[in-house]
């Protein structure tokens, strides 16, 4: 509980030595939730939002002898010129897009480059464009520097699909860009071709960006094709492309991510880089080149289990009382919802207290869906199934009106 208060102190601190801008910093949910569940016992986490499989031995390797052969120092300020090189290639044999070096940009995981991104556009009176619910990032660091959020809601009923048109009808004199992020953190949603390609070529034409969050991109069931902002743009004049290692390689703790965009989108921010991180870390850039380079099983293999636990949770969330879903065909969470009306961050709470099971609310990703809960399935099969043991007839027993 002593992290709470810390927390607290900090957020609600008037202290004029901080910038008001932190201020725009909510306090995270998840953090909520995961520091009260380490005073529990016999929690089981539906709440991680990172992959629970080992990275591929190959490239650990990779990392290891990075160290050993003293890789150690800074690499160029673009990042490590062979990564840099399978980056462009990899892309470029997966979108049939040529993509040169100049294009990418290395940075310290996807959040680096979503920081960058959007505290390199963001300036008061600029509209950006944010499906809600979203990735918690986005908008804080976007009204951080004066931006205006402009949310476009998704429902559950609508599997969480982004209205093509309604982003459309959110664009105006001052949208500067839109943020996409398929398949999404918190709802799994994967959207299709149509959507990203009416999105983009709107965008294009009234010169908007779309700035893309791809960290789940290999994370997509059922064989479905994975439509990146990449395969739908005619160039890159107004598209930021942004993924990592975190996910796909399960490499989060390796902090490896980077950016796509024109050679001079990438230029002005190398130099921005230059002031936050300087470089990524030089051995997790190599066992990125092995990754790249190695053999795609780990991928296949994981994907097929998150495929399993995808279904049956879809199953369990079915069988729950006052809980509604839908089948997300990407990334590893399900965001069902509760009752119009209900607020999910007190049944998060009580069901955590009641019976151990960790999950996020729904209004730690915006204000739309309130009623929601997000449920990671990166967790074992075993551990699902126990903790929808404890789920279901606690829901039974909830009277919700
Ligand atoms: C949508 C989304 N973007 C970015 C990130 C951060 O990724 P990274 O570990 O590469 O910084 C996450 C992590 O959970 C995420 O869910």
């Amino acid at each position: 509980m002593g992290n709470i208060n810390l927390d607290t102190d900090f957020y609600e601190s008037e202290d004029p030595i901080w910038n008001p801008a932190l201020l725009t910093i909510p306090v995270p949910g998840i953090r909520r939730m995961v520091n009260l569940a380490a005073n529990l016992e016999d929690v089981i986490h539906l709440s991680i939002g990172q992959p629970d499989f080992k990275p591929p031995q190959h490239v650990i390797q990779a990392g290891v002898d990075a160290f050993q052969a003293g890789q150690t120092g800074y690499t160029m300020d673009a990042g490590l010129p062979e990564l840099l090189e399978a980056l462009a290639e990899y892309y470029g044999h997966r979108y049939q897009r040529p993509l040169l070096p100049e294009n990418i940009i290395v940075t310290t995981g996807a959040t680096e480059a979503i920081y960058l991104a959007l505290t390199a556009t963001s300036a008061p009176g600029r509209e950006f464009i944010v499906p809600d619910p979203s990735f918690m990032l986005y908008g804080p660091l976007i009204r951080m520097n004066g931006g205006v959020v402009k949310t476009v809601p998704t429902r559950a009923e609508d599997n969480h699909q982004l209205d093509p048109q309604a982003v459309i009808d959110a664009m105006g004199p001052n949208t500067y860009a839109v943020i996409l992020n398929s398949p999404s953190n918190p709802t799994g949603t994967l959207y299709p071709r149509e959507t990203i390609e009416t999105i983009v070529e709107e965008a294009a034409y009234r010169g908007i960006y779309v700035i893309s969050d791809e960290v789940y991109d290999h994370l997509i069931y059922d064989k479905r094709e994975y439509p990146s902002v990449l395969s739908c743009c005619s160039d890159l004049d107004h598209v930021m492309v942004i993924s990592s290692f975190s996910k796909t390689f399960s490499m989060a703790g390796m902090r490896i991510g980077w950016l796509i965009a024109s050679q001079g989108a990438i230029k002005k921010l190398r130099r921005y880089h230059m002031f936050t991180t300087t470089v990524a870390n030089t051995p997790c850039q190599w066992a990125g080149v092995a990754a790249l380079r190695g053999s795609r099983d780990f991928i296949d293999n994981m994907v097929g289990e998150y495929q399993q636990r995808r279904d049956r949770l879809v199953e369990l969330v079915e069988q729950t009382p006052h809980l509604t879903g839908y089948r997300p065909d990407g990334a590893f969470y399900l965001f069902p919802s509760l009752p119009e009306g209900v607020d999910g961050a007190n049944v998060a709470l009580k069901l955590l207290k009641e019976t151990g099971v960790c999950t996020v609310s729904g209004d730690t990703f915006g204000e739309s869906c309130r009623n929601a809960l997000r449920i990671s399935y990166s967790t074992s099969l075993e551990q699902i199934e126990a903790a929808f043991d404890r789920l279901i007839p606690w829901m039974e027993k909830q009277q919700f009106s």
